[in-house]
């Protein structure tokens, strides 16, 4: 049976004008699918979930809401609008043109930024699709389900940059982009985190509010991108990336509103025996999600982080905004670094730099998230304050990789932080307890026990909506 592919895939790139590109996708789009039935959410393929698909770019209204079935969501190809007479905003090109074509030079280089970029966003998928059986409520069901079709979309947004810009090599970047597997080891994700078991909920809320935040990080670094398919593709994807972290920094929000409730009621310090999370807990798992998405910013000092910046393919976080020469060149940045057995602050050029400026422009930004999640504690009127741990705690990568430093910065020797770690990061015990809670509900309007309604419903829809039909 004939599909008309062009129908289905809604753009604004006038994808039935170009027919090469047409046939790739056409190609491209059955295998997608058959990787979205193996590997996206489990056993839910079939029901009507309530989902925002992507019609438009336009800032009034970009989005329309209705029940689908997944494998039926319309994965759209969507570029933010051009600006007329844009010029490259950073390194050696600064104020040329921006590229409509890939530059040949970096021809190799951008592919494989592309790639990594568009290797994170299935990647997530395959971490979370077992969630759908232990979620907390059918708001959060849905939550779940779209941010898992968005990823989907990401990943078409990387695949479209390949197939109409890269050729061959392009179209089988795109064909390994649905090959690899999250865990798999014989052909892992790329990156660290995202070969991460998300293995409940609690550490989904913390996936979408520190993982998909690197995400935004890298995202609006790209956005800069002199390529300017690159960064318009990219400037759109961010749009939906504020939803991801939404549900990330609203999902740990309940539950610690949830936690506070309970500890007053019942006067006590330990909810678990009441079907909740304590806060001691809860700060394990930030401190583990934290530290892991750190490294996805790669090493301090990094030369192809230089490279990147003066070929013009990626800026920082906001160059625009930024008011400085925009090449570098001559400048300097503070960067961490072990330094005669402490970690201290040392000047580093600012080009070799630029991985440990994106890191700090997204600590600040994880920061901010916990002073709220702080004031929904004091407004219980509990003494206790979660905390971002040190950057250089539990490291993988960079120049902390391997070394033991305390949350709060002090290098330590192994035996002491062996004999300390059950403080710092979630213990068995943690998440036996976190696996105990999760049931799945489905009645519409009913949570679990260990985490409060949200505020408001998604597109105002009352408390009790049915998100997902399971009728
Ligand atoms: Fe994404
Ligand atoms: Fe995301």
């Amino acid at each position: 049976m004939a599909i008309d592919y062009i129908e289905r895939i809604p753009n604004n790139v006038d994808l039935s004008r170009d027919r090469r590109l047409q046939r790739a996708l056409e190609e491209w789009q059955p295998r997608y699918l058959d990787w979205w039935r193996e590997m996206g959410p489990e056993s839910y393929q079939g029901l009507d979930v309530y989902l925002r698909t992507a019609t438009s770019v336009d800032a009034k209204g970009w989005a329309s809401f209705g029940h689908v079935k997944m494998p039926e969501y319309r994965w759209g190809i969507f570029l933010a609008e051009p600006e007329a007479g844009r010029t490259i905003g950073f390194g050696e090109h600064k104020g040329e043109p921006v590229w409509q074509e890939v530059p040949g030079e970096y021809r190799g280089v951008l592919r494989r930024l592309i790639v990594t970029q568009g290797d994170t966003e299935p990647a997530s998928v395959e971490q979370q699709r077992h969630l759908g059986h232990t979620a907390p409520s059918l708001y959060d069901l849905r939550n779940l389900f779209q941010v898992n079709v968005e990823e989907g979309r990401h990943l078409w947004a990387m695949v479209y940059l390949l197939h109409a810009y890269f050729g061959r090599d392009g179209r089988e970047e795109a064909e390994t982009l649905l090959e690899r597997r999250s865990g798999d080891e014989d052909k892992p994700r790329i990156l660290g985190a995202f070969n991460e078991k998300t293995p409940d909920w609690l550490s989904f809320f913390m996936f979408t509010y520190f993982t998909d935040r690197d995400g935004k990080y890298q995202l609006a670094s790209l956005a800069e991108s002199g390529f300017d398919p690159l960064a318009r593709t990219c400037r759109f994807m961010l749009t939906e990336e504020a939803h991801h972290m939404f549900v990330g920094e609203t999902g740990i929000g309940r539950v610690i509103q949830r936690t506070c409730e309970l500890m007053r009621e019942h006067k006590v310090h330990d909810v678990a025996p009441f079907g909740a999370i304590n806060l001691d807990t809860m700060q394990r798992y930030l401190n583990f999600h934290y530290s892991v998405s750190l490294d996805l910013f790669g090493s301090e000092i990094s030369t192809n982080a230089a490279n990147f910046y003066s070929m013009g393919l990626k800026g920082r976080f906001e160059e625009g905004r930024r008011e400085d020469d925009h090449r570098l060149t001559d400048a300097f940045y503070p960067v961490l670094a072990l330094d005669g057995g402490r970690v201290a602050s040392r000047d580093e050029p600012a080009l070799t730099s630029l991985n440990a400026r994106l890191r700090d422009d997204y600590s600040t930004d994880c920061a901010r998230g916990v002073v709220r999640w702080n004031q929904v504690i004091k407004r219980h009127g509990i003494d206790f304050e979660l905390k971002l741990p040190h950057q250089a705690f539990n490291r993988r990568i960079g120049a902390f990789a391997n070394m033991h430093v305390t949350p709060e910065g002090e290098v330590i020797s192994k035996e002491t932080w062996n004999a300390a770690v059950d403080r710092w990061l979630p213990t068995e015990q943690d998440r036996a307890h976190v696996q105990s809670l999760m049931k799945p509900v489905r009645e519409p309007g009913k949570f679990a026990s260990w985490i409060a309604p949200p505020a408001r419903g998604i597109n105002n829809q009352p408390a009790d909506f049915q998100y997902v039909k399971f009728s």
